[in-house]
């Protein structure tokens, strides 16, 4: 018999739902996320984010209710901002024992002991002029702000955060809160180092929700410029080297490149942030009806994964973790 070998049949692989889903390469699952949270003083509060629909500051009691609903879906970790009701020039609101991230920390945590509550690091939320640091010369002082981040580092971790994560690109920022978390007996907390991560414009609906829009300039001497990719790999080594014990890339979608190339050269969990633009332009588009919602948050998902991330922080992940309990 004379043999017809003269193409691949790749739709042999295809032909049903049940042979797609046994040679699938990436799966999602509740696990894969980290739903980021913003906590306000008061009681009774759900604002809702103007541009980020589904998205709410939540006063301590609200949060807690929304973490009933999180923790049941199978999600085993969230991320904190604080949005505190007053600010002065060095952000102190952002380490003090009554803060309000702090409040939020120690509240939770006695509800939800198993819940890992990551505490995100910065600034910005908590100073008059939104920026995430100590200003000089209309400019973020890099050492000066140093010792400010690490108070709000032990200050998060004695409230009983199980994950530290930086996010205000100052250098030296991993070394000095490693260094400070051990001096105070929190040498097992881990650091989730915002490594790299860009001055980009898909944060302009978080900074709503944060109100934490700088009052002059942008961000572009401490976050990284949007078209360096060898930059990426120096933040990243430099973190590993410091002692971070996970590394973020922010944000994800336009930046999956970046996600590969960290995942291919560190040895930590890489975390994507799939940020605020990303999620309400997905929310405009949906209210509009011109995609379709489900499928294509579940697939911009999967790609973060494939393109190497191990977590995904995501205003997605309780509507995602239903949609993968279906
Ligand atoms: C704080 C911080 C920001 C985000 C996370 N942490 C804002 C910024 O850098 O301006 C953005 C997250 C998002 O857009 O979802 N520095």
């Amino acid at each position: 018999m004379e043999s017809k070998m003269n193409y691949s049949r790749h739709r042999r692989l295809r032909s049903s739902k049940a042979m797609r889903s046994i040679v699938r390469e990436t799966t999602l699952q509740p696990e894969d996320f980290i739903y980021p949270m913003f906590v306000v003083e008061g009681e009774q509060i759900k604002n809702e984010v103007p541009s980020m629909p589904g998205v709410y500051q939540l006063s301590i009691d609200q949060l807690k209710e929304e973490i009933e609903a999180i923790v049941s879906l199978g999600i085993k970790a969230i991320m904190l901002f604080g949005v505190p009701s007053e600010k002065d020039e060095q952000g102190t609101g952002a380490f003090t024992h009554e803060g309000i991230v702090q409040k939020a920390i120690r509240s939770v945590k006695a509800t939800f002991p198993e819940l890992l509550v990551v505490a995100d690091t910065c600034l910005c939320e908590y100073t008059t002029h939104g920026h995430c640091g100590v200003i000089e010369n209309e400019d973020v002082h890099n050492d000066l702000s140093l010792p400010l981040l690490a108070k709000t580092a032990v200050s998060q971790a004695e409230a009983g955060a199980d994950i530290i994560a930086p996010s205000n690109m100052m250098d030296g920022f991993v070394i000095t809160i490693r260094n400070a978390l051990d001096a105070n007996g929190y040498e097992h907390i881990p650091i989730m180092s915002y490594a790299v991560k860009y001055a980009s414009s898909f944060y302009g609906p978080f900074r709503d929700a944060a109100d934490s829009t700088p009052q002059f300039g942008d961000r572009k001497t401490y976050q990284m410029d949007p078209a360096n990719r060898l930059e990426a790999l120096r933040e990243a080594a430099s973190d590993v080297e410091e002692g971070a014990d996970f590394l973020i890339v922010k944000p994800a979608l336009a930046y999956l490149d970046i996600i590969r190339d960290v995942k291919n050269n560190v040895n930590v969990p890489v975390v994507a942030y799939n940020v605020s633009g990303e999620y309400a332009m997905v929310k405009a588009a949906a209210q509009n009806g011109w995609i379709n919602e489900k499928e294509l948050v579940l697939e911009k998902l999967t790609a973060m994964k494939r393109a190497g991330a191990t977590l995904i922080l995501t205003y997605f992940a309780k509507a995602a973790a239903e949609w993968l309990n279906e």
